[in-house]
């Protein structure tokens, strides 16, 4: 086995006359280990892209001939043509996407490919990719969470005024608009969406000309470069350009905090698409049937977004403890950056396309929802206020209501159905307008702003709508 490690086959395809050719291409049984390119190749596009502005820079800056420069960049066109066409010969002994496109490149044009790499190293290559990629996809993630940010729009529009029981402890408590229920998820999201415009803008920063470490020798221009590339600004320390993943952690948060809420929702749809709650029904197409029992309508993608919300979380601590122990600067360490981060994209991505068909094809059960807000005990809190509507301190009020809830519950009588005379057993405040409270007076009472109140929620989502009038499908 020893043999094998240190004897290898050697590949060489650059330049010869090169040594670091041979170290770096010598090929043994253990390479596998070291192989990024089974999941690093996801970022061809933005490499290529950072590769064709470095060799423009490098003409500009007289480092390279402008006939080698075009050279590459037409090589490096071929190339981004045979991966998109799935023609490109892929070489795991090649390791990673850099070095699998610098080889080919070396194919295609012969000695020019040599001098794309002047004044760049892999660190300052790889950070530059991640950091473009994770621009994109942070850019498609703002568009999904607008998606459904207006899908939870529309459901609140259809069932604008229609009452629902509020829980606490899972326990009924308040009647609420099912419009402000849905337009709570509309504040989650707002607030993810601000976290990775947050994040986006720390990712925003050009890290090459940073080299392996230290900066390079030579006269690059790195404002041409970010300008090239689309960032906003360059990074100030070559050290941190090339250690630094705040932005892959910063990232793995935001996805976690928003798999979190999409999580918590999950567990809403199933709880309500339950018979015992019956408040909802998913479309067919969401729900599964049970191989046995036929009956069975099972919110599977409700279920997998919870289940999926653990991977996510997973894919940050991975990352977290992955970097807890790095000297500056660049340690292979940080080629694990990125199966996490790809793996987090791709679940928050899809889960975003799921939700975004999901939710307008929920139905609501009106009748269902609004008759339960009606249930007496939901309206306790109501009758206290009632109480206190005609002097009694609220302490007070709310003691005789516990009473008076617990006398309904051992007769098994709703407070509606209980008779006057009975109400002033209790206090002799009571009086007719008692039973002129419902579900829908219990709403609109909480007339203060973030409150249920028809009106207040109208409002709301006014606003709601206009936010996403000027965000479009962005940040
Ligand atoms: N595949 C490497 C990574 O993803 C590229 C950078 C390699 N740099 C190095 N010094 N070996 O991190």
């Amino acid at each position: 086995m020893l043999e094998n490690f240190s004897t290898g086959r050697w590949r060489l395809f650059l330049e010869p006359g090169h040594p670091w050719v041979y170290s770096l291409y010598s090929m043994t049984d253990f390479s596998r280990y070291t192989v990024s390119i089974g999941y690093d190749r996801r970022l061809y596009h933005q490499d290529i892209a950072g590769s064709v502005a470095h060799a423009k820079m490098l003409a500009k800056q007289d480092i390279i001939s402008k006939d080698d420069a075009a050279q590459i960049t037409q090589g490096l066109e071929t190339i981004e043509r045979e991966i998109r066409e799935e023609k490109f010969p892929w070489d795991p002994a090649l390791e990673d996407l850099h070095m699998n496109i610098e080889s080919r490149l070396h194919q295609l044009i012969g000695a020019a490919a040599g001098r794309l790499h002047t004044a760049r190293s892999r660190n300052d290559q790889v950070a530059v990719d991640l950091r473009l990629y994770a621009k994109e996809v942070m850019s498609e993630i703002a568009k999904g969470l607008r998606g459904v940010q207006s899908a939870l729009l529309e459901l609140a529009g259809r069932h604008q005024n229609v009452v629902m029981p509020g829980y606490t402890h899972l326990q009924r408590a308040q009647p609420v608009l099912f419009a402000h229920h849905m337009l709570a998820y509309f504040e989650m999201f707002q607030r993810d969406i601000g976290r990775f415009q947050d994040c986006h803008r720390r990712t925003d920063v050009m890290p090459l000309g940073s080299g392996a470490l230290a900066g390079v020798a030579y006269q690059t221009d790195r404002e041409f470069l970010a300008a090239e590339l689309g960032f906003s600004r360059i990074s100030q320390n070559s050290m941190d350009a090339v250690s630094d993943r705040d932005f892959v952690v910063e990232f793995l948060a935001a996805a976690s905090v928003c798999m979190m809420h999409f999580s918590r929702m999950s567990e809403e749809l199933v709880l309500w698409s339950s018979s015992e709650f019956g408040f909802i029904r998913l479309a067919d197409e969401f729900t599964t049937g049970s191989s046995i029992m036929p009956q069975k309508r099972n919110p599977d993608f409700a279920e997998l977004a919870r289940g999926k919300t653990g991977r996510v979380y997973g894919d940050l601590m991975g990352m977290l403890t992955m970097l807890k122990g790095l000297p500056l600067t660049y340690n292979r360490d940080l080629q694990e950056d990125k199966e996490g981060f790809f793996d987090a994209a791709d679940t928050l991505t899809t889960t975003l396309e799921v939700f975004q068909a999901m939710l307008p094809g929920m139905k609501l059960n009106e009748e269902r929802v609004s008759g339960l807000a009606g249930e007496s005990q939901m309206l306790a809190t109501d009758l206290a206020d009632y109480l206190v509507g005609k002097g009694m301190p609220f302490r007070e009020a709310h003691g005789i209501m516990r009473e008076l809830s617990q006398h309904c519950d051992d007769r098994n009588v709703g407070l509606q159905d209980l008779p006057l005379e009975e109400y002033k057993k209790f206090s002799d405040h009571f009086e007719r307008d008692v039973y002129d409270i419902t579900a829908e007076s219990s709403a609109a009472a909480r007339d203060n702003p973030g409150g249920t109140a028809p009106g207040r929620v109208a409002a709301a989502l006014e606003e709601a709508r206009k936010i996403l009038e000027v965000a479009g499908d962005g940040f």
